[in-house]
């Protein structure tokens, strides 16, 4: 668990098809900042999907632009490993100091991978510290107001997770990134990396013949391919 300080995150262009969930979410948490709305049923987003369909970045990018807009905002960045002890009770400890909120402070906070902190009751690896920190979880969502603390999540095991928790989640499917979206970070990337135009048209070639052919399916496999591609040529170039 770590205080992110929204300067780190850095700031990108979203495809198409991220900047309508970006702004759904960004305009819910602006208005629960700026309005009161008493036993709101949900206390944040779930966004579920596919590997590599920028699940994670979206929600990165509007806990930047909220960070940027309310002075008094935090992010807070979480991921399983983060909470995970040996000690007996220290992560439920650690995942109580998540959600204390002083009186001066309000907080985005991000629960990255949200499935490997909990277990859903029936999957067979759910252990007893599964529960425990479940019900902490649970606890500590239920009194959370959403105009002061709001939680983003993110999972690419739905099915991992306990129903009970996406009860208190506005869930967004983030479906398979439409292969023109994939086209589209190819060229964004390939315009941001120095190396001469025939290469760049090569390497641009290659990769869009592999999204044609579903080889490459997702962001993260785009975002690989060229830089696979790209050390390979400059591997390859003559020593001067
Ligand atoms: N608009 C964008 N511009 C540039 N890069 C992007 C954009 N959206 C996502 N990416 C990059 O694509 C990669 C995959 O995105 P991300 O990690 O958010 O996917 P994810 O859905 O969270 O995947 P996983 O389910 O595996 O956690 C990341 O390196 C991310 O920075
Ligand atoms: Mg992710």
């Amino acid at each position: 668990m770590s205080e992110l300080d929204p300067f780190s995150i850095k700031r990108v262009i979203l495809l198409e098809y991220q900047k309508p969930i970006f702004k759904r979410i960004y305009n819910t948490i602006n208005w629960l900042f700026s309005n009161s709305y008493e036993n709101l049923p949900f206390k944040g987003f779930l966004l579920y999907g596919p590997p590599g369909t920028g699940k994670s970045e979206i929600v990165k990018q509007v806990g930047k632009k909220i960070a940027d807009a309310y002075s008094d905002v935090k992010i807070h960045y979480v991921d399983g490993a983060d909470i995970a002890s040996p000690k007996w009770g220290e992560a439920e400890k650690k995942l109580e100091d998540v959600f204390n909120v002083s009186e001066r402070e309000r907080r985005v906070i991000i629960f990255d991978d949200i499935e490997s902190l909990m277990m859903s009751r029936g999957a067979n690896i759910a252990k007893e510290w599964h529960y425990s920190i479940n019900s902490v979880l649970f606890h500590k969502l239920d009194f959370l107001d959403p105009s002061k603390c709001i939680v983003l999540a993110t999972t690419n095991r739905i099915d991992l997770v306990d129903e009970a928790l996406k009860s208190r989640f506005y869930l967004i499917e983030i479906p398979r990134v439409p292969k023109e979206e994939l086209f589209a970070l190819l060229d964004k990337t390939l315009a941001s990396v120095s190396l001469p135009t025939p290469v760049k048209e090569k390497i641009s070639s290659n990769i869009r013949e592999k999204i044609r052919k579903d080889k490459i399916r997702d962001l993260r496999q785009v975002l690989y391919e060229v830089a696979i591609q790209v050390f390979n040529y400059i591997s390859e170039e003559e020593l001067i």
